[in-house]
């Protein structure tokens, strides 16, 4: 099959595009909101971009979704681009439950962290907290947000860039100095409205020198 998503009606049950790219690390964002109300929601359109700087970014969609819908950006956006701060914390198999709590598309008020029956942690070097359950965080410092390119009538998303300023890591998760993902048990995003991937399995294939 062939569909030009501007132009054409897939045809199938749900629009595949998620389920082709996947599947997709999982950014749970904590932040601030400028009057200090913490906030949490898991993002997939999430990754790490460069490593000199170490830099991650993420893609908050507007709400609603709907054609001529007035423009609402996410709260996690509006608080990083109010604050310049944010945390990614590692969304792992044991706090999935938890994540996908703090997905409920709440108040602005709601502190997710509360309603998840989650732990707040401080961090070193920027004011949101951290995800005490979660073992790895990367405390970040907003470089730059870029408003996507929309399709005509509807709202646009927000690419937010990151630094990574500060990284913490449970030593439980490493085994001789290594990010071990028997341990770590990150899950990942697949397609469509529910499917997930846990990665506790890795093969190794080291790269080629040119001879
Ligand atoms: C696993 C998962 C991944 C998600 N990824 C995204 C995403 O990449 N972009 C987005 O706009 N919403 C995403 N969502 C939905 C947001 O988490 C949801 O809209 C949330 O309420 C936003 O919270 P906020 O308004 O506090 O930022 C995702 C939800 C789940 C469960």
């Amino acid at each position: 099959m062939f569909y030009r998503p501007r132009l054409d009606r897939h045809g199938l049950p749900h629009n595949p595009f998620n389920a082709i790219v996947g599947p997709r690390p999982i950014g749970w964002i904590s932040s601030l909101s400028p009057d200090g109300v913490a906030n949490l929601a898991p993002f997939s359109f999430f990754n790490g971009v460069s490593y000199t700087p170490p830099q991650v970014i993420f893609s908050g969609g507007a709400r609603p979704h709907e054609k001529n819908a007035p423009w609402d950006p996410k709260d996690s956006v509006a608080n990083v681009e109010a604050t310049g701060e944010f945390v990614c914390n590692i969304a792992t198999w044991d706090l999935r439950e938890q994540m996908n709590l703090t997905s409920a598309e709440g108040p602005p008020d709601l502190d997710e962290f509360d309603f998840a029956g989650l732990t707040k942690a401080p961090s070193e070097l920027v004011a949101p907290p951290r995800v005490a359950e979660s073992p790895i965080h990367l405390e970040c410092r907003l470089v730059q947000t870029v408003p996507l390119k929309a399709w005509e009538g509807y709202g646009h998303n927000t690419l937010v860039i990151g630094e990574v300023v500060g990284i913490h890591i449970d030593e439980r998760v490493l085994t001789d100095g290594l990010v071990d993902y028997a341990k770590l048990r990150p899950i990942a995003r697949l397609g469509y409205r529910g499917d997930y991937t846990v990665v506790d399995e890795t093969f190794e294939m080291i790269r080629p020198s040119w001879p």
